[in-house]
């Protein structure tokens, strides 16, 4: 292990922008899905902390508490604009805008509205459409939002490679934002290719939404009471996998000092193929711990000892492929 003194930072694909390997999730901030926001003033203090840490950038989405992520974020780099790299999404309707080219370019302007500027460094397709809304259209329409200048940059989320083929025929696809961790390490391949065609990755869920951070017990997990009470801790599968995972990444983090939240968000960077890892919180304590993770160099033993542990709970292995509230398998079935 070494330690850079001072966060990494990478190019986004082969046209994006320098940007730091860990950057902040403002799922959270919507306060819907993660349950009520302690306070504004909390969250937002949560966003400035992830800038006063070295993290460069910011995701958010449309659908995250409807508007109420994007406009938080917006107080929150109100004053520091320069600091911050603000990636936001559109999604399909009815969840949020739609994709319809004309549906594009209204969410976009919502968008830069809420948050308070006005150019979107990264403009990002959520989840692939279900409701027969041609994709050629809708990249088409990004295309057009960039040449328009009211983006700069472009990407995909929750896209398999064909997608994001029939994307890459009319315009380059700056990122994709896949879920990866050592938990859900099922996109490898498709994010390995990504690498090779300079298309730049974003892992989302890389803490395995919290669960890899080590701070439930088994009985503790009977405490959580938001999005993942039903979609991940019913399945027994999930759980005895999680656990499985921290026993073998607990010693291998208590060599190195550092913690199984920080191991995690290391070991997701120094995949091949991953640019960088978004890391959701509205603590502002855990933002900082996160981004020390951007400053911690693993060599290949550590690498190699933390493979060889995941290869070994493979057969543990349930296939969770999810977006916020909605299956990709779901997603996928319905697409032209
Ligand atoms: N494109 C998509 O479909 C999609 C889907 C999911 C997520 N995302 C994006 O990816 C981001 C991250 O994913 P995620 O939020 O699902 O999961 P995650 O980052 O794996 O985990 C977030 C959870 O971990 C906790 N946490 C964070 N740092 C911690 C630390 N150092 N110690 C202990 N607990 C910690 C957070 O609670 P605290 O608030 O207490 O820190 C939160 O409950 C989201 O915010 C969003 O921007 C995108």
């Amino acid at each position: 292990m070494c330690l850079y003194g001072d966060m990494r930072e990478r190019r986004l694909g082969t046209h994006g922008p320098q940007i730091t390997v860990i950057g902040f999730g403002a799922w959270e901030a919507g306060g819907d899905a993660w349950g009520p926001n302690e306070s504004e003033s909390s969250v937002v203090g949560a966003i400035r902390a992830s800038l006063d840490a070295g993290m460069s950038w910011i995701d958010t989405a449309e659908v995250y508490g409807q508007g109420v992520s994007e406009t938080l974020v917006g107080k929150a780099v109100a004053d520091r604009r320069d600091s911050a790299l603000l990636f936001t999404k559109v999604a399909p309707s009815p969840e949020g805008t739609g994709f319809r080219p004309e549906e594009v370019r209204r969410a976009a302007e919502a968008s830069l509205g809420r948050l308070g500027v006005d150019v979107l460094d990264l403009y990002q397709l959520h989840w692939p459409d279900g409701s027969g809304v041609p994709l050629e259209e809708t990249w088409g329409a990004m295309a057009g939002l960039v040449e328009a200048g009211t983006v700069r940059w472009i990407g995909v989320s929750n896209f398999d490679r064909e997608l994001i083929e029939r994307c890459r025929a009319i315009h380059h696809v700056d990122s994709l934002q896949q879920e990866f961790s050592p938990l859900v390490p099922e996109d490898r391949d498709l994010i390995r290719w990504c690498g090779e065609i300079g298309t730049g990755v974003l892992s989302y869920s890389p803490l395995g939404a919290g669960l890899l951070t080590g701070r439930y017990t088994r009985e503790g997990l009977a405490t959580i009471d938001d999005w993942r009470r039903d979609e991940l801790l019913g399945d027994a599968g999930h759980v005895d996998r999680v656990f499985a995972l921290i026993e073998g990444m607990r010693p291998v983090a208590e060599e190195l000092g550092v913690s199984l939240a920080q191991l995690a968000l290391a070991w997701n960077w120094h995949q091949p193929g991953v640019t960088a890892a978004i890391a959701g919180s509205r603590s502002a304590s855990h933002v900082k711990a996160n981004a020390e993770a951007g400053d911690l160099g693993l060599d290949e033993a550590t690498l190699a000892r933390l493979d060889a542990f995941k290869g070994s709970v493979a057969g543990l292995l349930t296939n969770r492929l999810r977006l916020e509230h909605l299956s990709r398998d779901q997603a996928r079935r319905a697409i032209v």
